[in-house]
């Protein structure tokens, strides 16, 4: 039996859904049913949603009876360590056999871990899972290509893309990819104590995204650069929590001082998966783009 946590997230909701066209009956582990019946997770066959929370309880404690391999995705959030590392203890107890970890690329691209504390989260929790006695896998994703859909609006509104990432090079990867790696590593077991990056197939300027983006929509869109305040400032009106925020000011300052992005399609290969590239991402969500 599988177990998937944060079912309900931007990369858990797209793992599931590749998941449910296998015919092998999935548990779900969701923070609120309500929730993830509003994602539609209830009317995927095959998929048991059930209500928990990682951090512990008799709820998450009866979801992982019967339990053998589980996929470990929680939000980057200041309590992911806490967050993952419990869920492994209760893990181990439970007599699960196998952790894929959903972990990040930027320790494989020198992130200083000092200085970005999600690589310092994650390299922990990796950490915490390689002494546990379970088998593991760290899956780790570069950026992901649906990141940049938090644009649309200004993108359809304005014709802009505005980000504070001149000079800077980036290879995000799509959700769907790391998908079906996801599913693969689930169903059929094998590559433990093996870690799996994985960046898209190139190293993209901001120009270049919106000229993709624009490509896909068939509307002008070009790339703004604009400081670092004044996205600070945007993010924060939207609603967005400062937390969240002041750890996108790391990732960028660390991005500043590795502007260039490795491209690295080992994973894609082993698994045979033909790596999407960013116009076809962008044709593929050409209506969320275009408001
Ligand atoms: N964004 C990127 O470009 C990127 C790239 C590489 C790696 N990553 C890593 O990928 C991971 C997942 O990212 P994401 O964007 O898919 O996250 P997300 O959208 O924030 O989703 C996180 C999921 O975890 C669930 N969750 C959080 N705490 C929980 C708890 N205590 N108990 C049960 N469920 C809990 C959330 O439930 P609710 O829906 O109830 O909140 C949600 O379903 C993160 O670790 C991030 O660091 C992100």
């Amino acid at each position: 039996m599988i177990l998937v946590t944060g079912a309900t997230g931007l990369s858990g909701q797209v793992i599931v859904r590749e998941l449910a066209h296998n015919d092998v009956p999935i548990k779900a582990l969701v923070r609120s049913a309500r929730k993830a019946a509003a994602a539609g997770l209830d009317k995927l066959p095959g998929i048991d949603a059930i209500e928990g929370d990682m951090r512990g309880g008799d709820e998450v404690k009866a979801a992982l009876d019967g339990v053998t391999r589980v996929l470990l995705i929680s939000s980057g959030t200041p309590d992911m360590r806490e967050t993952q590392c419990s869920f492994i203890d209760l893990c181990r107890r439970a007599g699960v056999q196998h952790v894929v970890k959903f972990s990040g690329a930027e320790s494989g691209i020198g992130f200083d871990p000092a200085r970005f504390p999600f690589t310092r989260m994650h390299e922990e929790i990796e950490d915490h899972l390689e002494g546990s006695g379970l088998a593991w896998t760290h899956l780790r994703p570069s950026q992901f290509m649906q990141v940049y859909l938090r644009e649309a609006q200004t993108i359809s509104r304005d014709g802009e893309l505005r980000l504070p990432f001149a000079g800077i090079e980036l290879a995000p990867v799509a959700i769907e990819d790391i998908a079906k790696v996801a599913c693969r590593l689930l169903l059929e077991g094998g590559h433990a104590s093996e870690s799996l990056d994985m960046t898209g197939p190139e190293a993209l300027t901001m120009n270049e995204v919106a000229e993709r983006i624009s490509a896909a929509t068939g509307r002008p869109v070009r790339y703004v650069p604009i400081s670092w305040d004044e996205r600070r400032s945007a993010l924060l009106a939207s609603g967005a929590p400062a937390d969240f925020v002041d750890a996108l000011d790391e990732q960028l300052r660390e991005r500043l001082r590795r502007p260039k992005s490795r491209v690295h399609l080992a994973t894609h290969e082993v698994f045979g998966i033909r790596p999407t590239s960013f116009a076809e991402f962008a044709r593929t969500y050409a209506r969320a783009f275009s408001g």
